[in-house]
């Protein structure tokens, strides 16, 4: 079983040297895990390889009971549907209002334009920018930009939500309550992995550490 299965895994960079090796790693259903590991260690790599935007260059990756290291590329759009992901730049639509990129993985679910408008803007309001609704990213601050995008990877209730240091741009009270949402959210069932620097994050929440340490993965003692 497993929702992801690592085995074997390593990447490269085109012609690169490797940057992951030997990765092993299983995540259950309902699961949550910090990643954590100094800048340069491949935290963002390996997210890229589980929210299926690379292949592996080595070794196998399935997720949701499918192997995805062989799977023809018109099948992931699907699986990436059942992923939440935060991105470390966040990625959000720049000519899209924060209501609108928030909304968009509800509208490509094909949800009602009513539940959309409710739960988009409960959300934004929840995350403290009830007053950003209509303001597209450029004009918003690194943290406003930040929880723009932990609501549009949370909205639709993923699976699997992948977040890389999803709290990196915020005050330790935004912080705080972004991470009870995403125990909320795995209380409901989702399954969390959640990559950062913030050592802290795992002794205030206590869920398993894995160490990515020069490509290499850990799980701590
Ligand atoms: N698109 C890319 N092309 C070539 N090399 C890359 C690319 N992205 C990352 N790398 C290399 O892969 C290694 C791991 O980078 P990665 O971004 O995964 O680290 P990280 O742990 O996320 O770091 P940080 O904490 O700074 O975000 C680094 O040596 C980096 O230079
Ligand atoms: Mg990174």
């Amino acid at each position: 079983m497993g929702l992801v299965r690592f085995e074997n895994v390593g990447l490269r960079y085109g012609s690169g040297p490797e940057v992951l090796h030997d990765i092993d790693l299983v995540l259950d259903p309902g699961s949550y895990h910090f990643l954590l590991g100094p800048s340069g260690a491949g935290k963002s790599s390996l997210l890229s390889l589980l929210y299926l935007a690379r292949r592996p260059t080595r070794g196998m990756v399935s997720m949701f009971e499918r192997d995805v290291t062989a799977a023809p590329r018109q099948s992931l759009p699907e699986l990436r549907r059942r992923i939440g992901v935060v991105f470390q730049d966040y990625h959000l639509l720049d000519h899209l209002t924060a209501f609108d990129n928030v909304a968009l993985p509800l509208r490509v679910a094909g949800v009602g334009a009513q539940r959309i408008r409710n739960d988009v803007r409960e959300l934004l309001h929840w995350v403290g920018l009830g007053d950003k609704i209509d303001v597209e990213p450029p004009f918003m601050s690194g943290g406003e930009k930040q929880r723009v995008a932990v609501a549009r990877a949370v909205i639709g209730q993923p699976d699997l939500l992948l977040a890389d240091e999803p709290t990196g741009n915020l005050d330790e009270a935004m912080a705080e309550r972004l991470m009870r949402l995403f125990e909320e959210l795995n209380r409901m069932g989702t399954t969390l992995f959640i990559a950062t620097h913030d050592t802290s994050l795992p002794r205030r929440f206590a869920h398993p550490v894995l160490r990515l340490d020069n490509g290499h993965l850990m799980a701590d003692a």
